[in-house]
């Protein structure tokens, strides 16, 4: 039967007319990108198989424990950039510092690239989703090597930002600033397919994600909110259903496709929240925006925030525009960003 799809690869070539500045070096970076993704997918599959769950015995710079199958994911990520030769330095969440890649910088490479390569690594060894959430940058820097301002660059200013899932099927999801669209791995041929074209996220919604067992440690704002969420309305279909993986990207898609919204405030053990403002809160900001949806801090647009490190933390309200709109009503009302 003739073939009806359209690969990622295809795709990636169909739009590179979207930008006429560039000579495909982003197009191979995406590309390169996913053929990534689809090694770390085959070890994800294999996860209960081989001897790879369970901890490799090092932390990360959070002092996280590392999974083996993190130090993997990032590895394979780290390597497909290093030999497409587009990307002259990596931040990702399992370095300490930036990663140059020089055989990239003496070919004038034009993009840098901050990598959350494995995300939800607890909910590796119970079979449950996980993900890659990556954001692209050119750099702002002239010749030589990269340098953190390259990285610290507002959200508003990337030229691509995507997630990868790793569940019941396996997808990549990506935007260029001209729309969100989600491609499905089909295993029998080894190729992402276009399988969710244009993507939006429902207006408003009746899902909320975040890990209530916090709740004592909230913020006023986001406590007065989730009681909000349990309150019994008909015309606003509430209450709403309580839906948490625990794996952002999981999470995340979930509510894309369903509509919800997505918290990880301040805690009391977490002042600035959990979640990376570089490689996991600004791409998916990115990317929920370029689906109609909102992300903010609670108070503030993520993609306006100005990043000072490479491994900051930020709290992230992200979701269907209405919920997350309802959201920063409470936290505007009962809580105040110098507090949260
Ligand atoms: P990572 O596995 O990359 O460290 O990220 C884990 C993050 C995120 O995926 C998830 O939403 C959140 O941590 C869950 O945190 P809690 O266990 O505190 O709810
Ligand atoms: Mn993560
Ligand atoms: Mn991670």
């Amino acid at each position: 039967m003739a073939q009806k799809f359209l690969t990622l690869g295809q795709f990636i070539i169909e739009r590179q007319a979207d930008f006429p500045y560039a000579k495909g070096e982003l197009s191979r970076l995406l590309r390169d990108i996913g053929i990534a993704a689809k090694i770390v997918n085959r070890e994800v599959n294999k996860a209960g198989l081989m001897d790879i769950i369970g901890d490799v015995g090092s932390q990360n710079v959070q002092g996280e424990a590392q999974k083996k199958l993190d130090v993997f994911a990032n590895e394979q990520f780290i390597a497909a950039l290093s030999s497409g030769g587009e990307c002259c330095a990596i931040a990702s969440e399992e370095n300490d510092e930036m990663i140059h890649i020089e055989s990239a910088v003496s070919k004038n490479a034009k993009y840098v690239v901050s990598i959350d390569p494995l995300d939800g690594s607890s909910n590796i060894d119970v079979n449950v989703s996980i993900g890659t959430i990556f954001s692209i940058y050119r750099r702002i820097s002239l010749g030589g090597l990269a340098t953190m301002n390259d990285f610290l660059q507002k959200g508003t200013q990337q030229v691509a930002a995507g997630y990868i899932t790793y569940g019941s099927s396996t997808m990549l999801v990506y935007s260029t600033g001209h729309g969100v669209n989600g491609f499905t791995l089909d295993p029998s041929i080894g190729e992402f397919c276009l399988s969710h074209p244009d993507m939006k996220i429902p207006r408003d919604g009746v899902i909320y994600s975040i890990n209530e067992g916090n709740y004592v440690h909230f913020p006023d704002g986001v406590k007065k909110y989730l009681k909000y969420c349990q309150v019994e309305e008909e015309a606003t279909n509430r209450p709403y259903s309580s839906r948490y993986i625990g794996s952002l990207v999981s999470d995340f898609h979930r509510n894309m496709i369903k509509g919800g919204v997505y918290i990880y405030p301040s805690t009391a053990k977490s002042p600035k929240g959990k979640l990376r403002l570089l490689y996991e809160c600004n791409p998916l900001a990115f990317i929920v925006e370029q689906a109609g949806g909102l992300a903010s801090d609670g108070f503030n647009r993520i993609l306006e925030m100005q990043p000072k490190s490479l491994h900051q933390r930020c709290p992230l309200f992200i979701g269907s525009y209405e919920m997350v709109k309802k959201a920063e009503e409470f936290m505007q009302k009962y809580s105040t960003p110098e507090v949260q």
